[in-house]
């Protein structure tokens, strides 16, 4: 760990003793940033949950460390707090290794598995869909958490959502993915990061029983497809590496596109003209089933996707730490040092952006263009060899869902207020997003 010393040639705000900035920036993650750059630059320190990490801002630091052209900037070091329940995920490897179990789990995600996936899906979706209540005020994020991993149970692993096995594996999954950013890191009796630990056994306890059931019969579902998947040299995974990459895997899809969904329906209660415009789009697909093809005509839900995901990323910052020392604006930077990039504050900046701050969804329209003004302007899903994997699947699922909500329903905010946002470490509305559903002929 690079100590204070070792980067006092770096500048930075004062930091307060022991907590460091780490209240301030879990309190006003975007303010606090936004003020360092003002006042010291690109380039500065903060101390975060006990380490000193030096701030790399703007598009052309997370072209350097994402490309990563020398091979220079580890993710697993980077990742570290998320080790101890995801050890062995794709996130949490580096270089070779991490590249050759990449290409055997693309296996999974290639187009015609992926147009299987979004059939298992569509189904499902709807069904989960109908569950919530009409004209009844309920909190919106807690219900699409909900709806992610009963689906994610579905698709990930073929077992039917309102099964007693998807509810127990539910209540794990939550409890691992609590545990995942808890403040106390070792686990304590009955604190979170105790419940994650066990839940993550009993997660791996019931995977593995799954696995000798999908090598011989294997399904359409995700699971089956990691079992049988193998590299362009016929190299495929033991089971424990099946473990520790599903499990990844799952947590890695679930809370980032509840994120996604809770800000695109913020913005259609919001802005209600974009919520006919995407409802106009869907009835012009017509009633036939949502397949590839059908999600493929949706390029105005598609561009409301990017605007959301460019106001509230559900990765606002990536780390790494430096292998080796390098320099960057002027400033040696040394050995160990754990480096984080913006992706968040970035695609807020006027510099690539008109009218930042705003929801303006025809920004990513063709003629516009605005994410395209620099390879690294738009980054929701970072960028370079670990750039996310289920971008696609995510784009189709947020898609689907879209479409199943509008086909029969209409949104409404209850709170007059829009949501604040929690950035740290996942963001969140604070208040749930209170909505209300309508259905489509009283709107
Ligand atoms: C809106 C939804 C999503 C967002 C914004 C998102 C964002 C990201 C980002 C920023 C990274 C890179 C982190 C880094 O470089 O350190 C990443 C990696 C990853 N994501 Fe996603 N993600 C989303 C959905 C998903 C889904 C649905 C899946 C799986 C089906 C998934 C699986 C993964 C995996 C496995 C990695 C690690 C890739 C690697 O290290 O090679 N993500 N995601």
């Amino acid at each position: 760990m690079t100590s204070k010393a070792a980067l006092s040639h770096i500048p930075g705000p004062p930091a307060p003793p022991v907590v460091g900035h780490t209240l301030r920036i879990v309190r006003d993650a975007y303010g606090f940033q936004k003020q360092s750059i003002s006042t010291y630059g690109p380039v500065y320190k903060t101390k975060l949950l006990g380490i000193w990490r030096v701030n790399l801002c703007g598009a052309d630091a997370m072209e350097m460390v994402l490309l990563d052209k020398n091979q220079n900037f580890s993710s697993k070091l980077g990742w570290d707090a998320l080790s101890r329940l995801f050890p062995g995920g794709l996130m949490l490897q580096d270089f070779a290794e991490h590249r050759q179990n990449r290409r055997i789990m693309q296996a999974a995600f290639r187009a015609p598995a992926l147009q299987e996936y979004t059939l298992h899906m569509a189904e499902a979706m709807q069904s989960l869909v109908r569950e919530w209540p009409v004209g009844k005020e309920f909190r919106f994020y807690d219900a699409i958490k909900e709806l992610t991993l009963r689906l994610g149970c579905a698709v990930f692993m073929g077992l039917p959502p309102e099964s007693d096995l998807a509810r127990k594996l539910n209540t794990a999954f939550i409890n691992e993915i609590r545990a995942s950013l808890s403040v106390i890191r070792y686990p304590v009796p009955f604190t979170p990061m105790w419940h994650g630990v066990r839940g993550r056994s009993f997660l791996r306890d019931t995977f593995r029983s799954l696995i000798a059931e999908r090598r011989a019969e294997p399904g359409d579902d995700f699971f089956s497809q990691m079992c049988q998947a193998t590299d362009e040299d016929g190299k495929g995974w033991s089971e424990d590496e099946i473990l520790d990459q599903f499990n990844f895997l799952m947590m890695a899809a679930h809370d980032t596109t509840s994120t996604a969904l809770s800000t695109m329906i913020w913005a259609l209660g919001a802005h209600p003209e974009w919520q006919d415009i995407l409802a106009a789009e869907v009835a012009d697909i017509g009633d036939g089933p949502l397949d590839s093809d059908a999600l493929a005509q949706m390029t105005q839900t598609e561009q409301v996707f990017k605007e959301a995901l460019r106001l509230v990323p559900p990765v606002p910052f990536i780390p790494r730490r430096a292998v080796e020392g390098f320099s960057w604006k002027g400033f040696d930077i040394p050995a160990g040092t754990a480096v984080t990039l913006n992706p968040g504050v970035t695609m807020l900046s006027s510099e690539f952006y008109t009218d930042p701050e705003r929801f303006d969804p025809s920004r990513f329209s063709p003629n516009r263009a605005e994410d395209q003004a620099h390879k690294f302007a738009w980054t929701p899903f970072g960028g370079g060899a670990h750039k996310c994997i289920g971008m696609h699947f995510s784009t189709l699922q947020v898609k689907l869902f879209i479409a199943t909500l509008l086909r029969e329903r209409r949104v409404k905010l209850t709170s007059p207020s829009g949501p604040e946002w929690q950035r740290m470490p996942i963001p969140r509305p604070e208040n749930g997003l209170p909505v209300t559903l309508h259905p489509i002929t009283m709107h």
